[in-house]
């Protein structure tokens, strides 16, 4: 079984955000995992991995041997059974021209077997047998394996392309029977027992790329967030390798997603930065990303929002607005009103290294409630625009916004003609006291990164450059019993 979770976990890191062959396409996400990841994921994953091996079962053997006066004495070995492999710390994974190489050394095994021995002879009449079991301690083992990460039609293809498994040194101890005796025959089989070794551990590995490689492609090119949105985890390019770093690029987009900025020039992400810290994972996200989120929201017509209550509750009474708008107030003295407000377009946000922009355009309806009615009398469009941070704490990123400005404009009235300036002080307390609470309240659920299983993400920390957010975290591991749950296909 399973050297599945070689990369799986490393990559499964990334599949929140991305997943496949249109090459061609933009990518609007990018996944780096730079230096100190790939040294986690070597520390981590080489361990888990190489682990995740035993036990592994080797073919047994039997030897015909004529030995001078005793005659013909036939000496097998059998359940030959690697049980338990330990990693050294000179381990390494590295990127390549092309592909990634993986060196494991100074890997010790235990492997427990069963011997056997029987001879007949003309001295003896009868078959003469003994048995034992015995244990073998196999030092000095290294394990090497170039792996090709590929774009296969959007997916990733994982290959390969060399294998190989090497045993230094060897030795058999035996217990039971008159072990003393036999040892010599026995030693025979370390040739074959290492020969085992170094075939078996390679198929294995390769078994469990192949099983690692149709997982990858089958992985979903959409993966929904809720019912509203999903996200485009099309892979457009093959992975790019670095120095010390892999970068994996993904379309990212929300789907139905149309406005694409078109002077954003994609640059090579492998010099992405986290303002000189060295962190394991940098994922940078391009404002494109969440435009098309909020424009999928927005055609799915989840942007409205009923506003009845306000601190100065009396605002929403047209009495309050006797001497202001003498026409609302003369047509419905006294009534309450609500506010129906909904996004005109999909708000646009644009990222910049100090601060990011979004522009909000709402149609603002006033209703009031007449008897049993609600009569809509005036709509007034808004356009704000405010500026917003993004911040992190543990693996949640929240955000908050604050008003800048905003314009106002009377788009139709059934109460007459009033000048915007005699409602412009109004609609700033409103915007300030209701509006941006509502969409802190809002931002500031935050939103966890989906994370692998037994995966957590440490110290993320947000740099906003131009047109473009990066995260950056650390790793850890927690858990590695749901690790082994990724085996399953
Ligand atoms: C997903 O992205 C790929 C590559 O950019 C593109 O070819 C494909 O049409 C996109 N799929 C959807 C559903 O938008
Ligand atoms: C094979 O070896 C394992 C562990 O070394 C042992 O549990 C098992 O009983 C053995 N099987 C046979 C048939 O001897
Ligand atoms: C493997 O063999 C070594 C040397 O005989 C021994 O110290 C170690 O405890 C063994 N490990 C296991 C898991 O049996
Ligand atoms: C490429 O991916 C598309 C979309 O998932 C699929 O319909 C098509 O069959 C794939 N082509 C090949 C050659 O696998
Ligand atoms: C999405 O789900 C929410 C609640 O789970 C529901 O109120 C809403 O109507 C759903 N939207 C669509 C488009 O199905
Ligand atoms: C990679 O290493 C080579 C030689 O060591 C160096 O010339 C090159 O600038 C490095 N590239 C990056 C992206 O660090
Ligand atoms: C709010 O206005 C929209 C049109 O912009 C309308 O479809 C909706 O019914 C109104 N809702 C309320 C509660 O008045
Ligand atoms: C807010 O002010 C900026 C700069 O003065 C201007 O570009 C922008 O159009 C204003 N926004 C609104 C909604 O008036
Ligand atoms: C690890 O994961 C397994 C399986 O998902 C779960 O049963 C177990 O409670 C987890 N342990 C910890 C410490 O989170």
């Amino acid at each position: 079984m399973a050297a599945h979770h070689h990369l799986l976990p490393l990559l499964l890191l990334l599949i929140p955000f991305a997943s496949a062959a249109a090459t061609g396409g933009e990518a609007h996400v990018s996944a780096v995992i730079a230096d100190k990841g790939l040294t986690f994921a070597k520390d981590v994953l080489i361990g888990e991995a190489v682990r995740s091996l035993t036990p592994l079962r080797l073919p047994g053997a039997e030897k015909a041997v004529r030995v001078p006066f005793l005659g013909g004495i036939r000496v097998a070995v059998s359940n030959i059974t690697l049980f338990h492999l330990d990693v050294g710390e000179d381990s390494a994974i590295r990127p390549g021209d092309s592909a990634l190489v993986i060196v494991a050394s100074g890997i010790s095994a235990n492997i427990s077997m069963a011997w056997s021995y029987s001879y007949d002879s003309w001295y003896f009449p009868i078959e003469i047998s003994d048995s034992g079991t015995a244990s073998i301690l196999v030092q000095g083992m290294e394990v090497g394996i170039t792996m090709e990460i590929k774009n296969y039609n959007g997916s990733l293809a994982l290959s390969v392309s060399k294998c190989g498994c090497y045993v230094k040194d060897l030795v058999i101890s035996l217990d039971g029977g008159a072990s003393w005796f036999y040892q010599g025959f026995i030693n025979a089989f370390e040739d074959h027992i290492r020969a085992a070794v170094e075939k078996v551990i390679p198929e294995n590995i390769i078994e469990g790329t192949s099983k690692l490689d149709l997982l990858l492609r089958s992985l979903p090119r959409s993966v929904n967030l809720d019912n509203v949105t999903a996200l485009n985890m099309t892979f457009v390019n093959d992975p790019q390798y670095g120095n010390s770093s892999i970068e994996f690029d993904i379309d990212g987009l929300f789907t139905s997603a149309v406005a694409r900025t078109s002077n954003f020039q994609k640059n090579p992400q492998l010099s992405l930065s986290c303002g000189g810290a060295s962190k394991m994972l940098l994922l940078s996200l391009d404002e494109a990303v969440f435009n098309s989120a909020l424009e999928v929201y927005f055609k799915a017509g989840s942007m409205h929002w009923v506003v009845d209550k306000v601190p100065d509750q009396s605002l929403l009474n047209t009495a309050s607005w006797k001497f202001i708008i003498p026409r609302l107030y003369w047509s419905y003295p006294n009534d309450a009103m609500v506010l129906n407000i909904s996004t005109a377009s999909s708000p646009i946000m644009r990222i910049m290294s100090d601060k990011i922009d979004a522009t909000i355009n709402a149609d603002m309806i006033v209703d009031v409630l007449h008897g049993t009615e609600t009569v809509p009398v005036a709509c007034i469009s808004i356009v704000v625009s405010a500026s917003g941070v993004v911040k992190t704490s543990g693996n949640i990123v929240y955000g908050s916004v604050e008003l800048d400005n905003f314009s106002l404009a009377m788009k139709w009235s059934e109460i007459g003609n009033f000048h915007m300036s005699l409602i412009q002080g109004v609609i700033r307390v409103f915007l300030n006291t209701v509006c941006m609470p509502y969409l802190n309240s809002r931002l500031g659920h935050g939103f966890i990164l989906p994370v692998v299983r037994g995966f957590t993400l440490k110290d993320v920390y947000v740099v906003a450059s131009t047109q473009q957010l990066t995260l950056c975290s650390d790793i850890t591991f927690t858990n590695a019993s749901s690790l082994a749950s990724l085996q399953i296909l």
